[in-house]
């Protein structure tokens, strides 16, 4: 499902604004009737724009291992967004990140052109599952795990239950089934500790492709997208 204004927008037929003026004009039809609301979600329906049918733009799903020092964002006046990792034509297909990573936080980040499905994968009501990587300043002890499995009090909530594993002294791998703001560090951080470097290595049925270096991105497989709908609780479009 996606509204009117933007499948034309994203076939190419300008800015939300110049396609709002289309409809407006009754230049726009859905299964041969003229719709002048904008703002009309479409599933099925055959979309023309002066009798002509509008070819709906592609649909990607993306996986990208986000470097260091890139921000998760769909746009940034200053610094350098994972967007500015993607060639033009996925820019313009509308794809947008799949969550957040902190701006020093490595590895798997979807970005997907279908809203839905990003919106569902991040519903805290899901609990998507995903596995980090970390490194600790100081050594992680036995207590650390059972808090992670009580689960933590923070400052505005308390965070699920996770699981915590000890891979070495100060190298841990932490299973989350939320993902708050800064989340994972400020678990650590309540447990008197410290995350000096944190990567994703699984979102939800997804593994980061070992093969993808930082910066780079490839697109999801069939078996991986439909992997995702089922995670998401949604029929793949
Ligand atoms: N938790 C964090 O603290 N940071 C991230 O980037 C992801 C999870």
């Amino acid at each position: 499902m996606i509204r009117l204004d933007k499948l034309l927008s994203h076939a190419g037929f300008g800015s939300r604004t110049q396609v709002k003026e289309l409809i407006k004009k009754g230049r726009v039809a859905l299964d041969g009737i003229v719709c002048r609301d904008a703002s009309r979600n479409v599933e099925n329906e055959s979309v023309t724009v002066d009798g002509k049918k509008v070819q709906a733009a592609s649909a990607y799903h993306l996986m990208m291992y986000k470097p260091s020092g890139v921000v998760t964002a769909a746009d940034d006046p200053k610094q350098r967004t994972v967007m500015d990792l993607l060639p033009e034509k996925y820019l313009k297909s509308g794809c947008m990140p799949v969550g957040r990573l902190d701006k020093d936080t490595t590895g798997l980040l979807v970005l997907t052109t279908d809203g839905e499905l990003a919106h569902r994968l991040i519903s805290p009501k899901r609990h998507v599952q995903k596995v980090y990587e970390a490194i600790t300043r100081e050594v992680l002890k036995r207590e650390d795990v059972l808090a992670f499995e009580k689960g933590i009090p923070l400052k505005d909530f308390t965070a699920l239950p996770a699981e915590l594993e000890i891979v070495e002294e100060r190298v841990a791998r932490v299973t989350v089934f939320e993902g708050k703001y800064h989340q994972v560090k400020r678990m650590f951080l309540a447990c008197g500790n410290e995350v000096m470097k944190l990567h994703r290595a699984t979102f939800g049925p997804l593994q980061l492709d070992e093969h993808l270096s930082p910066g780079l991105f490839r697109e999801l497989t069939e078996e991986e997208i439909d992997s995702l709908y089922l995670a998401a609780g949604l029929e793949r479009k």
